[in-house]
């Protein structure tokens, strides 16, 4: 994804009605030192004080206006949903932007608006031979198969991993090229099948299980593509390797729509401003429901943290981040670091990552962000999540850091980050029953990403918990940096790199 492009479209927007003092936090030139407000008197930040101020009342209260918010998405959708483009969405900004004006010159409040595709498949099917196949799965941002209805064809074997232009036999042109997971995107594998003629694509596992992937950043020679489990696939490759004719019919309505969609960033008028603790989550949800533990969650959790803040003074500045367009690829959380000048990436000493904090067969979760692989001052934000738990009696899990949410854009412009999940789609041990309660054998959120992920869903426990969680981390660093690293780099370790098989919550490679 291209970095220099992105910055000449950049768009910050600041109001100069509302709260007296408006501005932009950051690229202004004249936002250097923000005006002090009048010396108040407020005690200094203290961690105890603001984690006793978090309820699980006041928590409750904002997830049934969230789920009232997402009815706005009713609509166009159906069913509550507060995915980009939708009125739920627009419901959702409208109601973090209100909530924060209403905090007064405590923060400075700007939206950045940005560029987002959005997919949606409205209905798919794959016919392999004579069967309807189970496991295929349409990429996320695929566009539709020719003129939304069904394309027939053969299957044809396309060489080695499909990544090079050369792997594509003439005979993909007019049929279905099949193609092998791995080594390079799926998007790349789906343009080169679209450059060589197929009418459809279909990307197979290596491993025996489903693949749910996106194609990522749309392009012209994208073809309809499904992702293929293993195990479906194997009969197959026996079949085209014996040269035995698999013919096989693929169809796909989708759309893929370019809007405007806008981040919300907040932060503290008071506070070194070279010295930023930074943390967020994302105001967007899927389009199949109204996301109110992912991440309605997170969202609110960092409302309810700004708003006790508030009650108190900072030494270092603290910048809350409501990312937009999470769910199609972290575009909003990417777009704002990758635009940032380096002197402004600097002055982050650290990003903090929420998203799913009261999953309702939850785990206590911590990124496994370490200082091997990730920038330094990654492991000692780990360290403070342990130390938290620990001293709470409570136990805790380590989960792979590998680019399922908004810290990804950080860790490759080498920003040390870090945060706490409880848990999508993975499923609960035996053991982790007996750490957390819970049912063993079922996700930790029986309703990621589907329309019952609704106030119901959450966790009031565990989202108490962990909202003072976020609250002690924001004190703790707004207190004081002693002892936490400088920042050094601005890219990612290349084991990350490697490592990182995940953009968002869908496989891209
Ligand atoms: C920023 O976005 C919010 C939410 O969409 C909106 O209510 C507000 O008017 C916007 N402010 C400016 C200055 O554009
Ligand atoms: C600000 O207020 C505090 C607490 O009342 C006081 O100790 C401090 O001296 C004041 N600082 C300035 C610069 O007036
Ligand atoms: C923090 O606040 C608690 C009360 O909530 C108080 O007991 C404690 O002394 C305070 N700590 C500091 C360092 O001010
Ligand atoms: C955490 O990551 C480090 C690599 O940085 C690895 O050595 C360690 O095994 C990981 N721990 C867990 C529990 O995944
Ligand atoms: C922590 O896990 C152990 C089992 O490993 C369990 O016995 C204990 O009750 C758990 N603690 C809490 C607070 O749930
Ligand atoms: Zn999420």
């Amino acid at each position: 994804m291209g970095t220099t492009a992105r910055r000449v479209i950049l768009a910050l927007c600041a109001s100069s009605s509302g709260a007296a003092g408006l501005q932009i936090p950051f690229l202004s030139p004249t936002s250097q030192t923000p005006v002090q407000v009048a010396n108040d008197t407020k005690p200094l930040i203290n961690s105890t004080a603001i984690q006793e101020l978090i309820s699980g009342e006041r928590l409750m209260v904002r997830a049934k206006k969230m789920f009232e918010i997402a009815k706005l998405g009713e609509s166009e959708y159906n069913h509550p949903t507060r995915v980009i483009g939708s009125a739920g969405h627009l419901g959702t900004l409208n109601y973090i932007y209100e909530t924060i004006l209403q905090l007064g010159d405590y923060y400075t409040i700007s939206n950045q608006s940005f560029p987002a595709v959005s997919g949606n498949v409205y209905e798919s099917r794959l016919v392999l031979g004579n069967h309807v196949s189970k496991s295929a799965a349409p990429m996320g941002l695929t566009p539709p198969t020719k003129d939304k209805q069904p394309v027939h064809g053969d299957v044809v074997l396309v060489k080695n991993d499909g990544c090079a232009y050369s792997d594509y036999p003439a005979e993909v042109a007019g049929n279905i090229a099949f193609i092998l997971r791995g080594t390079c995107p799926f998007g790349t594998k789906s343009e080169h099948a679209g450059r060589a003629g197929a009418v459809a694509a279909i990307v197979y596992n290596y491993e025996k299980d489903n693949v749910q992937g996106t194609l990522g950043n749309p392009s012209p020679f994208h073809v309809a593509t499904f992702g293929l489990s293993g195990e479906e696939a194997e009969p197959i490759i026996k079949k085209l390797k014996n040269k035995d004719r698999v013919d096989a019919i693929a169809y796909i309505d989708a759309e893929v729509k370019s809007i405007l969609t806008v981040n919300i960033i907040a932060q503290t008028t008071q506070g070194d401003p070279d010295n930023c603790v930074m943390l967020g989550g994302h105001s967007d949800s899927v389009a199949e429901g109204p996301g109110i533990n992912d991440d309605g969650t997170g969202t609110m959790s960092l409302l309810e943290v700004a708003t006790q803040l508030t009650k108190f003074s900072v030494n270092n500045c603290v910048r809350f981040a409501w990312w937009a367009g999470e769910e199609e690829g972290l575009l909003g959380s990417d777009y704002y670091i990758y635009s940032l000048p380096a002197v402004e990436n600097k002055k982050i000493r650290l990003f903090m990552d929420y998203d799913m904090m009261a999953s309702p067969n939850f785990a206590y979760q911590i990124y496994n962000a370490t200082n091997a692989v990730n920038p330094t001052g990654s492991e000692e934000l780990r360290d403070l999540y342990i130390d938290w738990y620990t001293k709470q009696g409570l136990n805790y899990t380590f989960i792979p850091f590998d680019g399922r949410s908004d810290y990804d854009g950080f860790i490759r412009n080498g920003v040390p980050g870090g945060g706490i999940a409880t848990g999508a789609e993975g499923i609960k041990t035996k053991k982790e029953e007996k750490m957390f309660g819970g049912k063993a054998g079922e996700w930790y959120d029986p309703c990621y990403h589907q329309l019952c992920d609704n106030v119901g869903n959450v966790n009031e426990k565990a989202w108490v918990v962990n909202t003072k969680l976020i609250a002690h981390s924001v004190a703790t660093y707004a207190r004081s940096f002693k002892g936490f690293p400088k920042r050094s780099s601005l890219t990612a370790s290349s084991i990350y790199d490697r490592q990182t098989k995940y953009h968002g919550s869908k496989l891209f490679i």
